[in-house]
């Protein structure tokens, strides 16, 4: 049995060990908060394109953080998933990209909104979550079927990013053309050119130069090369 003073001791003790556990910890936790969210990145461009983000419901449709509605992807690694210029295109005319099905509105913004928005997809997308969400990705896209008798499984990065704007074996958008037997059409040293800078071959095209790593571009040429 404790004495009354051995009671009050442990209590005391006992209460200055929790407490003083929960304190470290709640400090700890603030002290990582700014590392974690790469807050020294939050521009006033970023702090925009979040007052846009609200402002036009967003989460209506989409989440973020896994938060907000489940009838459009999660948003927190787009930038990550399509770059810059695939974001910038999509948004402009999202309809364009992926005709005939599900529709994401037409906005209207300008161009110093729509820069503010992927600002904050950037931001969102760098801040350490510890590995949220999950691979594979949710928005893999469409896989294209390819008929032919070699069947050429086409790239990653091609289900993430042209598809949108291009057709193959009828299935993608027609913002660009159908790219089925493009291994006719141009040779590999072209589609390297071309991929590397479109706007390098003909100027003012509407196709955007987008973020390829040089093994993703390679990949890219060998599979556009075989579409014969
Ligand atoms: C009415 C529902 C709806 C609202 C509101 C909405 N979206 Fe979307 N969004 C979609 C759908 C659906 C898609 C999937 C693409 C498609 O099929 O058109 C999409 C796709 C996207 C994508 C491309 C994601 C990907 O990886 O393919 C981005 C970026 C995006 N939306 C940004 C936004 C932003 C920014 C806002 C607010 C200004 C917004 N959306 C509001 C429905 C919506
Ligand atoms: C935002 C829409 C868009 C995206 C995304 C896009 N393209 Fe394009 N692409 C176009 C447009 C538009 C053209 C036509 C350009 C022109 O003639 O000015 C084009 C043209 C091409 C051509 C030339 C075809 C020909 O017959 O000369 C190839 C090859 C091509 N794209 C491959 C790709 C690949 C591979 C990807 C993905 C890495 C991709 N595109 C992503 C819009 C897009």
């Amino acid at each position: 049995m404790l004495t009354k003073s051995q009671a009050r001791l442990f209590f005391i003790i006992g209460t200055v060990l929790c407490a003083g556990t929960f304190l470290f910890l709640t400090v700890d936790t603030l002290l990582k908060v700014p590392t974690q969210t790469r807050s020294a990145n939050l521009t006033p461009a970023v702090e925009r394109g979040k007052e846009i983000w609200d402002k036009n419901n967003c989460m209506g449709c989409h989440t973020i953080l896994g938060e907000g509605a489940y009838y459009a992807p999660e948003l927190t690694k787009v930038y990550e998933r399509r770059g810059p210029e695939w974001i910038r295109v999509f948004i402009k005319d999202p309809q364009a990209m992926f005709p005939g099905e599900r529709k994401m509105v037409k906005y209207n913004f300008t161009d110093d909104q729509i820069s503010d928005i992927i600002a904050y997809f950037k931001w969102i997308g760098e801040i350490d979550l510890n590995g949220f969400p999950p691979k594979p990705s949710l928005a893999s896209g469409v896989t294209v079927p390819t008929g032919t008798t070699a069947k050429i499984t086409p790239p990653e990065k091609y289900n993430q990013i042209c598809v949108a704007c291009h057709a193959l074996e009828g299935r993608g958008g027609n913002v660009g053309p159908a790219l089925d037997g493009v291994g006719t059409r141009r040779d590999a040293a072209y589609l390297d050119r071309w991929l590397s800078d479109p706007a390098a071959i003909k100027p003012g095209t509407a196709m955007p130069k987008l973020p390829l790593t040089d093994a993703e571009r390679k990949d890219l040429v060998n599979f556009l090369s075989a579409l014969k």
